[in-house]
């Protein structure tokens, strides 16, 4: 059973359903979702097709993390009980992950999780998925490191060596296929976007220990910087939480250059990630998108679970400060030289085989064996140049 709540756990569970789905004859597929996102959800399930067998639609707006986490667990636990799954598989770090392993857990249901072992080791930052991973390793049977890293960190806690497997990020599988597919930008708000001449810097911003004042940096930053630079324009897909949109409107509507729009779809939204000249965000699976495609990051948080890029010199954490984020954005669009030694030439995240390197283990686990992989399959960043 994989479990699904919101835009990311989508986009990054989708090339795993896929490569279970290509095997028939040993998986049987249930897909939960939760629904915690209803029209983010929506928008990507219909990008890679999914259809969820289960759909708890337990989205309320505004929703208060203790709520949230209740209706998802009881929601959960009559789902488990009434079909009873070999196995839970949970991606990532959001509330429908820990109460997806929680309700797994106490009907005694094995739980894999995807993603795991990305850590802060700042309970409160991000927050709260922070203490949501670490709660979910607790209650994990087999874990799918992204990263050699990653999985470092698990060792280091005590979990088992060989319930580990260091597989790729699985959002570089669905980057690679999503990276294929048509796309025009005549919607969405996009319609008069023109390019020429014209440097594209694409920006998130939606995590729970911005709201407020490090949001408003963050905007006013985005204000100064198109005030002072004539060739630069800037798209922001806002997230519909409500205390986002307030104050990304508040401070940003109407004003030249800067695109407010609403979520993009997936597709759309890669494709204009191509487009861009730098990333600014404090979104996860941006951090590991943006090296993927090429493309310098600056980190909008103070901390990050994700540092391989950034050890590689492929981002900068540059927190919320305004003049600092306008600082740090300037010496990119001015030193050419900078830019170009955070062009990534090896992906530290994934090599696009992720997901059927889940699948293989998901089967060998099933039927008792062990490696759950054989170790010259594992990803290696070490191997990835220039893919
Ligand atoms: C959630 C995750 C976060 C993840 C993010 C991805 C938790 C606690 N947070 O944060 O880890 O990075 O998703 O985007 O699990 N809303 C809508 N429509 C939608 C989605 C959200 O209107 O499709 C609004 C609703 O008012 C909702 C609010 O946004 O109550 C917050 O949604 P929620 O899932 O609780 O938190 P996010 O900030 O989206
Ligand atoms: N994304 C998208 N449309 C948008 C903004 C983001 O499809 O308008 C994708 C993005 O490419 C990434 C994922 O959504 O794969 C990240 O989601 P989000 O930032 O909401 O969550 P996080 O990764 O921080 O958990």
């Amino acid at each position: 059973m994989a479990i699904v709540g919101t835009r990311p756990e989508v986009i990054k569970v989708a090339p795993v359903i896929a490569s279970l789905r290509r095997a028939p004859d040993r998986f049987e597929v249930l897909v939960v979702a939760t629904a915690q996102h209803r029209e983010l959800l929506d928008q990507s399930l219909s990008i890679f097709q999914i259809k969820p067998d289960i759909d708890l639609n337990v989205m309320q707006s505004n929703q208060g993390l203790a709520e949230l986490t209740g209706r998802i667990l009881a929601g959960l636990t009559k789902i488990l009980k009434h079909e009873t799954p070999d196995i839970v598989l949970v991606q990532g770090d959001t509330t429908s992950v820990f109460a997806g392993s929680l309700a797994a857990f106490y009907e005694k249901i094995p739980v894999a999780h995807i993603e795991a072992g990305l850590r802060t080791h700042n309970k409160h930052s991000p927050f709260p998925e922070e203490m949501n991973r670490r709660l979910t390793t607790a209650m994990t049977d087999v874990h799918f490191a992204p990263t050699p890293f990653a999985k470092s960190v698990l060792l280091r806690e005590g979990v088992a060596g060989n319930s580990i497997i260091v597989t790729g990020n699985t959002v570089v599988d669905a980057l690679m296929y999503v990276s294929r597919l048509p796309c025009s930008f005549s919607k969405n708000g996009l319609a008069h976007l023109d390019l020429t001449n014209r440097r594209l810097l694409l920006v998130t911003s939606h995590r729970r220990e911005s709201w407020g004042k490090a949001l408003e940096h963050i905007c006013g930053a985005i204000k100064d910087l198109v005030a002072r630079h004539e060739d630069i324009l800037v798209v922001y897909p806002v997230h519909p939480n409500p205390v986002v949109k307030h104050t990304a409107v508040k401070v940003l509507a109407g004003i030249d250059r800067v695109y407010l729009v609403d979520p993009l779809d997936y597709t759309t939204f890669v494709h204009l990630m191509k487009q861009s000249y730098l990333i600014l965000t404090d979104s996860g699976g941006l951090q590991e998108e943006a090296p993927t495609l090429k493309k310098p990051l600056l980190l909008l948080r103070d901390v990050t679970e994700r540092p391989d890029g950034f050890v590689a010199g492929l981002g900068r954490i540059i927190g919320t400060d305004r003049e600092r984020i306008v600082r740090e954005t300037e010496s990119l669009l001015n030193d050419h030289a900078l830019y170009q030694t955070m062009i990534c030439t090896a992906n530290p995240y994934g090599d696009g085989r992720a997901a059927d390197r889940i699948a293989g283990a998901l089967w060998r686990w099933a039927k008792g064996e062990n490696p759950l992989i054989p170790p010259a399959d594992e990803f290696d960043p070490q191997c990835n140049q220039d893919q």
